[in-house]
């Protein structure tokens, strides 16, 4: 069953049937203010911070997804009412159609009904702190038609916290006013003059309104049958108190073939409502802001386009997976429908690995990340929990960190600086690859000697913070020499305290590698040799405890009474992916253990829908192990098919060599693919979820948690930079696919550092992998390709063979 399909040439996803069986989300805001809505124009928007600054309600865990940003019509002539959007008023799908199409940044509802043509499209402009909802009516009958248009968002109490649990303050302390077009929420309590006000604003001068939402909608009634609307009038009541709204009513007179147009401006900011009713009373600015929210992305998608024999390939990364990236990277992990923004800040690993596919796209804002990061680690070099709104001010985005070092309060040590058993194993690891990549990327290598606080005092050039990392995941070593697994590694249901984490040794290994390279590449050779000698003493702990012969696989870590986790004997969480992936992608297994394991993975992991995190799932309670045992089967971190993990198998497999496979493991994952099965798949077809449920749970094939996963940066950084093979090293520009042998080529246009390089790849023998050839602009090259000349266009054929 499908509900909708991709439009390419507009990167838009088209939803035919707005009765899709969850609602299907989009993002809106590309700075400080942000939307999250659905199919159905249900979501919130917040300002900077989903826990803080929440503008819209939404009551989750429901199962309507509302309230929202509706405008309602209404035949003035019959009474009949309806929404641009199909909820809430779910007119039935007979006797009206409409199609959504979300984009990047912007959503856009259409609805045609008894002769009337309506489209609402909602953004956010750069440079605003404010959505836009252009409304376009036409009459496509022969008669005149007398049509009222009203609005509705419900306003937050600003603070999540407030609006679910301590409602009784809140309640009595915001009150809405009108003046000319505006509807201004005052949240009493709040002086700051951005913050502390939210509104409603019309390019039309209103015939009613309403800021109370009880009035608005009547008693015993809800979003489906307000009352305002059934009646055709707002009672123009606001005042202090209680719960609010923004309704503003205007009838319109329209002619047969004609249309009215006007915007509806939700915001934040005291005043803000009259200015830009005024600004966006002109079409031409409604238009020239659109245009600017599809600049922003053309510019960002043309940094790196594909071409390949796979469309779905192509559809996702030239567009959906960097826009799901750069949506976690932007706005972090806490606002979608699942995450209703319970917390704020960053989650450690999540942001290292999140970063490190997109610092082409978004080098500011990589950039910004890192550095928020490393202001999060102390000098012993493991990662702070970022989530105290104390400590993680989303204001930071506004500083130059090196202009004011002291933004980041110091957290006490008392409550700030957890002890070593709440540290996670595996935080800070992932910077140093992250780090690497932004500085091949940009070429900004005095980034590396940019001198940058510890959170608990004194300060260090990164590449000082570097080596903190490196050394501290060389010290917290078990009594096998595997690093300790503390109070997680990557997966966070995996708790083994004292016990050893294969995966955190490996990745140690991976991140040794990126920095001998950066070292070297810096001539610091003193660092070179230690690291190396680290790195060979990681290699020989690995494969001496870490290889299960009987399996032909790697273990996942030892309990701290020295229980292997993941053998051939075990019943229950025999083989796991994360720690042959990484085996791997590190570069530490060789190639015939590498092989192995990774037949291993196809055999015992692979479904149609993608690679099970483990197999089979924990069905017995062990704490020695972690809470993963204590998930139900099948779910989450306890077998199911965890998504984020699933691009280091395809890395894996391109290391390998082995194109097909690698193809085969990324095709089963790609949500494209499961576009005409919704009906397993629920969630949204555009996006890679946090989990689908494994094989043991009745709901195999369901997936869960869209948009708000690490999946989509790894599976953007491995198509590009290992499928793909087109990398940024300190030598230059490297190209080394490893694609199915029946591609007969691609092609990629990269920006890169202000050049253009069309990239061509023939594959005249049907290889998977080896490069026979390399010219630039008619010149063979040997190696890398040094970066050309700003503005240059330069054409690169590669020839595998
Ligand atoms: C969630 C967390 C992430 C963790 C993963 C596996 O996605 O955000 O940090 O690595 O689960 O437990």
């Amino acid at each position: 069953m499908k509900y909708g399909y991709f439009d390419n040439d507009n990167r838009e996803y088209v939803i035919t049937r707005p009765d899709v069986p969850a609602p299907w989300t989009n993002y809106l805001g590309t700075e400080k203010f942000c939307t999250v809505i659905s199919q159905n124009a249900g979501g919130y928007s917040f300002y900077k911070s989903p826990e803080y600054n929440r503008v819209t309600k939404f009551r989750p865990n429901a199962t309507f997804d509302r309230p929202g940003h509706y405008v309602y019509l209404r035949d003035d002539v019959t009474g009949d009412y309806w929404s641009i959007s199909w909820q809430p008023v779910a007119k039935s799908l007979d006797e009206a159609s409409y199609e959504v199409r979300h984009g990047l940044s912007y959503s856009k509802f259409k609805c045609d009904y008894n002769g009337i043509e309506a489209t609402k499209t909602l953004f956010v402009p750069k440079g605003e702190d404010a959505e836009v909802w252009d409304v376009v009516i036409k009459n496509t009958t022969d008669e005149v038609r007398t049509i009222s248009a009203f609005s509705f968002v419900e306003f937050s109490f600003s603070h999540i916290q407030s609006d679910n649990q301590n409602h009784q303050m809140s309640l009595y302390s915001a009150g809405t006013s009108y003046e000319d077009g505006v509807i201004e929420y005052d949240l009493y309590y709040n002086t700051n003059e951005k913050e502390g006000f939210y509104y409603l604003a019309s390019t039309f001068d209103p015939d009613s309104y309403d800021g109370q939402r009880d009035t608005f909608l009547g008693a015993y009634r809800d979003e489906a049958n307000p009352i305002a609307v059934e009646k055709g009038r707002c009672s123009n009541h606001v005042q202090t108190c209680y719960n609010h709204c923004g309704s503003l009513h205007k009838q319109f007179t329209i002619q047969p073939g004609e249309e009215v147009r006007f915007s509806y401006i939700l915001g934040v900011g005291k005043n803000e409502g009259q200015r830009l009713r005024q600004k966006y009373q002109d079409v031409a600015a409604v238009d020239a802001a659109f245009a600017e929210i599809k600049e922003h992305w053309n510019s960002r998608c043309n940094k790196f386009k594909v071409t390949s024999p796979n469309e779905g390939l192509d559809t996702m990364i030239n567009a959906w997976t960097l826009y799901q990236a750069e949506t976690c990277v932007v706005w972090s992990r806490f606002a979608s429908f699942i995450e209703v923004g319970g917390r704020t800040g960053l989650g450690y690993r999540d942001t290292a690995q999140d970063a490190i596919s997109v610092p082409h796209s978004n080098p500011e804002m990589t950039r910004k990340r890192l550095v928020d990061l490393l202001r999060g680690q102390v000098k012993a070099g493991y990662g702070l929990h970022l989530f105290d709104p104390d400590w993680f001010d989303p204001d930071m985005a506004d500083v130059e960190p090196s202009k004011s070092p002291t933004v980041v309060p110091t957290p006490s040590d008392a409550d700030k600086i957890h002890g070593i058993e709440d540290t996670c194993s595996d935080d800070h690891l992932w910077l140093v690859p992250t780090i690497c990549k932004y500085v091949t990327e940009t070429g900004e290598e005095s980034f590396i000697d940019e001198v940058i606080p510890y959170a608990d005092g004194g300060d260090a050039s990164v590449y000082e913070h570097m080596k903190a990392a490196l050394d501290f995941s060389a010290e917290y070593v078990g009594r096998t020499g595997i690093c300790k697994g503390l109070r997680a590694d990557w997966n966070d249901c995996l708790n083994l305290g004292g016990g050893e984490s294969a995966m955190v040794s490996f990745l140690h290994f991976w991140a040794l590698q990126e920095f001998i390279e950066l070292a070297k590449h810096q001539g610091k050779d003193a660092d070179v040799a230690k690291y190396t000698e680290m790195a060979a003493n990681v290699r020989e702990a690995c494969e001496k405890h870490l290889w299960d012969d009987e399996g032909g696989w790697y273990i996942r870590g030892l309990t701290k009474d020295g229980d292997k986790i993941g053998t051939a004997q075990q019943t229950e969480g025999r083989i796991h992916l994360e720690s042959n992936t990484l085996a791997v992608l590190s570069g530490m297994a060789s190639q015939d253990r590498g092989e192995k394991a990774m037949d291993a993975v196809d055999e015992n992991l692979f479904s149609e829908y993608g690679l099970h995190l483990n197999a089979p799932s924990f069905a017995t309670p062990n704490d020695d192990i972690g809470f993963v045992t204590r998930v139900y089967q099948g779910v989450k971190e306890n077998g199911a098919i965890f998504s984020h993990p699933n691009p280091w198998a395809w890395v894996a497999e391109a290391k390998l060599g082995r194109g097909d496979r690698a193809m085969k493991f990324y095709d089963a994952l790609n949500p494209y693919n499961q576009n005409d099965i919704i009906e397993k798949r629920i969630a949204e077809p555009y996006s890679y979820v946090q989990f689908i449920m494994g094989r043991d749970h009745q709901d195999h094939g369901r997936a869960n948690h869209p948009w708000l996963t690490g999946t989509s940066g790894w599976a953007y950084f491995a198509v590009t930079n290992f499928i793909l093979g087109v990398q940024t090293g300190f030598a230059g520009l490297t190209v080394n696919p490893c694609i199915p042998t029946s591609w007969p080529g691609f092609e990629v246009t990269r920006e890169w550092r202000g050049a253009t390089y069309n990239i061509k790849v023939e594959n005249p023998s049907g290889v998977s992998k080896g490069v026979k050839s390399i010219t630039l602009n008619g010149e063979t090259v040997e190696g890398a390709i040094a970066p050309q000349a700003e503005g240059t266009t330069n054409t690169v054929i590669v020839v595998m063979g």
